[in-house]
Order: C-alpha cells, then structure tokens, then sequence
C-alpha cells in the first residue's frame, strides 16, 4: 500500500483523465481541442469553464473557479484535498492509504474520542445491560444491520466519562458535549443515535428516551469545536451520492425517518433533526443543485415549517414539492402503519409546493363564507403572484379564476410579479473586474510562462519583475517549482498552490482571465514593455511627490531633470 506523498499523488492524478472525471459529473462538449460546459460553481446557463485535455485543468471564465482534477472533486463534491485524492484514488484502482485526520487536523484527539464514544456505546447495547433498550428498538421495528449501518448505541447509567478520562482531559470530554460540568456522563439510559457531519466523522449524538418518563424524548449534543449544528443534517454525508445521482433531496424532520426510508431503499434523505432549517443549510442545498422535496411532520409545526422553508427556496429558483399522506405524524410511522408501497407512491404523487401551499391557506377557512373566500383568494393571488415560472403561473391564474368564478383580468390586476428575482450570490464575475493595459500584462505574462515552460527563463532573462506584489510572489513561485522539478506540469503546480492561501486567489485570477495560450514573439515583448513602463510611471510618482514636498530649490531642480530624463527614456519605448 503506497503512502500518500507527492508522488502517489501525481500518479494518482494521473491516471485520472480530467475529461474522464468531470464528464462524469456534467455534460462535456468538445470543441476544438478543448471541452465546454455549463459551470457548476456558479449559477449559469451557458457554457463558460473550459476544460483543458492537453493541460489537464479546468477553469471558469464567469466564475474562476480553477484548478485541476483534484480542486475540481474538491469542488463538486464539497469535500478536503485529501478526501478528493482518495475518491479517485478508488476511482483509478490505485491502493493507497490515506489517513483522513493525517493532515494538520487540530481537532483531530476530539475526533478520536468521538470514535470511541460510539464504540462504546454500540457495545452497551449489545451487552446484557441493554436487554430492554434492545428490547424497545424491536418493537420500533429496527433490525441489527439497520442498527449497525447507522452506528445506533446505547447510554447506561455512568461508564463512559470513566473510560474515556483514563486517556483524555476531562475538559475535552466537557467541550465536546460527551460529560456534564460535574464531569459525569452528560447522556444517561438513552438510545444514542449518532450524528456525523458532512465528511462521515461522529461529531455528536441525539439521545433518545426508550423508558417512559418525564424527560425530554431526546436530548442532543451542543455546538462545539467539531459540531456546528447548523450545518449539519442528519444522513447527509451518506446521502450526497444518491442526491447527485437522483439530483433530488428528501428533507425530513427526525433521523427516524431516515433510517425508516433507508429500510425501503430510499437514501437521498436527510434530517433537520428538530433544528430550523439555517442559512448553512439552505447554501448546502443550493449548492447541490437538485430538486428538494420537503417531507416534514403533517401536524400543523410541519405544515407551517415547510411553508416557510419552501417559500425561502422557491425564491431562490429551486423547485420544491411537498409529499403529503393522511393518517400518520411522519415518514417513520406511516411506513410501519401503512407499508414500502404505500409511501412510496405518496413519494411519486408528491404535489408541487404551490398546490401545497393553496390548499393550505384553505385550512380554517369556510370558502362558502364570502369574507373567507375572499381572503382565500386574495392570499392565493399573493402566493400565485411569488411563481416566477411564467407558464405555471398562468396556469394557476387559470385554475383559480375557473373554480371560484373570479375573472381572469381581475386576477392579472392584482399581478405584479414582473420577475424581481431574489439577487442571486453568485461568484463575483472576473471578467466584469475592469484590468489595465499593465494589469492585463503581468496576468497575460504569468500565463504563458505556466504554458510554455520555455517562457519561464524567457521571463528571468528579460523582465524579473512584477509591479503586483502577489503576481510577483507567484513568478516566482513558478520559477522555484520549474528550478526544482526542472520541468513545468500546470496541472501538478495547481496542487500546491491550491493549499496557499497567498497564492489560489492570484492562480485563479490568471486562469481565468486567460483565454488564448498562443502568443507572438512581438506580443510578449510588449507585455514587457508594458511591466517596465508601468515601474517606470511609479518611479516617476513618487519622485513628483518628493518634488512637491522639498523646499530645497537645488533638490527640486535635481529631482524635476531627473523625472524629465526618465519620461523621454519611457517615450523612446
Ligand atoms: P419529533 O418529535 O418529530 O420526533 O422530532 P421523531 O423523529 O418522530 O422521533 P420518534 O419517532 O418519536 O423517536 C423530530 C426531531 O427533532 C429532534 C430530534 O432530532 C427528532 O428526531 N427533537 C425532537 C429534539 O431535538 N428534541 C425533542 O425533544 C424532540
Ligand atoms: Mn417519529
């Protein structure tokens, strides 16, 4: 088994096609020699990132967002360098080990105990001690595997503050929520169900009761260094694959719900898990791209929370539909009373969220009352009035005005929705940024030297300099990774920027902003010119400037011949 160095990582690039990978995600059309395609990183309807077989790197022309095929899994999938690596490490069939936590995680001990606060949990329940716990998990209908699969425990009466305390601080037990402040087990005689973020690592627990009693019926981890509930969904780090594949997401209210679908094959749900749905949550959701369908409580909390959270997505351009079924609370009840086939067809006649919402501004209402009908219609124009689909609109506009009699002109008076889009969070557009004759220089020069290694001694030879101090720091950066590898790979040199803070933003900005890798031998001259030109003027700045201030006449003659010499050395360029 290779270890992960930066050899094992260039093979494993490698021997990933980046046309390969990314076509495997989103449409590719060829064009030329090189591949286009509508860019997921930002909302669009043409096809601005280009793919670079030669090169092996894409790049966002809109966006600019760059990089090569690791940034791009990194990308897509939202997951760490490394996890990206191993993704197509697998991918490629290569066998490497790669420890998740290996590099610099400073929560790295937090997450270790984690592990084992699940394994010791996992073994409560399988001990004599947790007959009747098991005992209540059968009854709910949840069978070993479907127990283990999503790493179900138990909490006795004290243990695991003891056991873990033999290895780690106290404190840290405190901070991660696992003891009380009295440095006692925080979660006593509960089913833990464990709560994993966004990578798969356990961050936290919701505990539930299984003995009746007058505590709460769950009780769950507080944020703390590695579990930010706000971000996290109950399932979701599981659930991403099929939501990519299904480009549809369930959301839910409890993990019991999760964990009821997933019995019956259903896996591209996640789970609210009591916490309202969060600004993190929604950017999560926006991100994927994928239709929601919103699966809460059918009490009236649920009713009114999937309003709410519907409206907060439809606005945003996503497409939202309710699944609504009579006679049971949740998804997890309904399953059990009803059965797979029943749930699953209220799944396939899931209605559209305006239909859901329509028939919900019906509820107290008595439409034969005319007060009440016409506050029904009059809520209902609104909510017609926030559909920005044209045709669905009309349609509804429609319907409305056939079942009440209302005329359609009426309705449309009340129209005003004239597309007034909830302002999109796009990626600042590079191309709009407004660059100089010297800006587009320094840019144009960094590019072709990344292209055309020969470019790089070019570069040393005639020029040496940048005015830009991050272009500067990035020339050279190029130069130490050519003198060191004694050849330049683009595409292996995006790897170690990409971890820089002080260099990704630079590299993407010249990735981006450059659409030709053809040059002239007269065009790069003038990109030189231009550098030196540039210099030049500041020189001649900031020598005014000193002129300006002295009130030493032989110091200002001195300085004014000085800056007359230079302007007609730059005009003889
Ligand atoms: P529900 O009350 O709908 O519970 O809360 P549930 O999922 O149906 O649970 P079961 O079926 O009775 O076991 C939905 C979610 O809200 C959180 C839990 O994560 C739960 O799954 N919750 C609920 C709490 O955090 N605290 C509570 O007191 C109740
Ligand atoms: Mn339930």
């Amino acid at each position: 088994m290779a270890h992960l160095d930066e050899n094992t990582i260039k093979e494993i690039k490698e021997s990933n096609d980046i046309v390969d990978v990314i076509s495997s995600y989103i449409p590719l059309i060829q064009k030329g020699k090189n591949y286009f395609a509508v860019c997921p990183f930002h909302d669009d309807h043409s096809p601005s990132m280009s793919v670079s077989p030669d090169k092996q790197i894409f790049r966002c022309f809109t966006c600019g967002t760059s990089g090569n095929v690791i940034t791009f899994v990194q990308e897509y999938l939202k997951v760490s360098f490394i996890e990206a690596v191993d993704i197509l490490a697998k991918n490629a069939g290569i066998n490497v080990k790669i420890d998740k936590e290996e590099k610099q995680n400073p929560n790295k001990e937090l997450y270790d105990i984690y592990k084992l606060a699940v394994a010791y949990y996992k073994n409560n329940l399988n001990s004599k001690m947790g007959e009747r716990a098991r005992k209540y998990l059968d009854e709910r209908q949840l069978d070993k595997e479907t127990i283990d699969y999503f790493d179900i425990g138990l909490s006795l009466d004290e243990g695991l503050v003891n056991s873990l305390s033999k290895k780690y601080a106290l404190s840290e037990l405190r901070k991660i929520g696992l003891s009380n402040s009295n440095n006692r087990d925080l979660f006593k005689n509960r089913i833990m169900f464990t709560i994993k973020d966004n990578n798969g690592n356990p961050v936290g627990f919701s505990a539930r009761r299984y003995i009746e009693n007058s505590e709460a019926k769950y009780i769950n981890t507080m944020d703390s260094p590695i579990f930010k509930k706000s971000e996290i969904m109950y399932n979701f780090y599981r659930a991403k694959d099929f939501i990519r594949k299904q480009h549809e997401i369930i959301i839910s209210e409890g993990q019991m719900e999760i964990i009821r679908m997933h019995t019956i094959g259903i896996d591209n749900a996640v789970a609210l898990m009591g916490t309202s749905f969060t600004k993190e949550h929604f950017n999560i959701i926006k991100s994927l791209k994928c239709t929601v369908v919103l699966n809460l409580d059918q009490d009236d909390a649920g009713k009114r929370a999937t309003l709410s959270i519907g409206d907060e997505l439809i606005k945003n351009g996503i497409s939202v539909s309710v699944i609504v079924y009579d006679g049971s609370k949740d998804a997890d009840e309904y399953i059990i009373k009803y059965g797979k086939d029943a749930f699953i067809s209220a799944y396939n006649n899931k209605v559209s969220f305006i239909d859901f919402k329509l028939n919900y501004l019906k509820n107290n209402k008595d439409l034969n009352n005319a007060t009440d009908l016409s506050s029904y219609i009059n809520e209902s124009i609104k909510a017609i009035n926030e559909i920005d689909d044209d045709i669905l609109r009309e349609i509804k506009i429609k319907q409305l005005s056939e079942e009440y009699g209302i005329s359609i002109d009426l309705i449309k008076s009340k129209i005003t929705n004239t597309k007034i889009k909830v302002k999109e969070e796009k990626k600042p557009a590079l191309q709009k940024k407004m660059y100089n004759k010297y800006d587009k220089s320094e840019i144009r020069i960094l590019y072709l030297m990344m292209m055309h290694e020969e470019l790089i001694m070019y570069y040393q030879l005639n020029l040496g300099y940048l005015n830009n101090e991050k272009r500067k720091k990035l020339a050279n950066e190029i130069i130490n990774y050519y003198n060191t590898k004694k050849t330049f790979d683009i595409s292996d040199f995006i790897c170690y920027t990409s971890a820089r803070e002080d260099l990704n933003e630079v590299m993407n900005e010249v990735l981006a902003f450059n659409q030709s890798e053809e040059y002239t031998d007269l065009e790069l001259e003038d990109y030189c010119l231009r550098v030196k030109e540039y210099r030049v003027k500041m020189q001649i700045d900031t020598l005014t400037e000193k002129m300006k201030n002295t009130l030493d006449l032989e110091e200002k003659k001195k300085l004014g011949s000085r800056i007359e010499n230079m302007k007609r050395e730059v005009l003889k360029w």
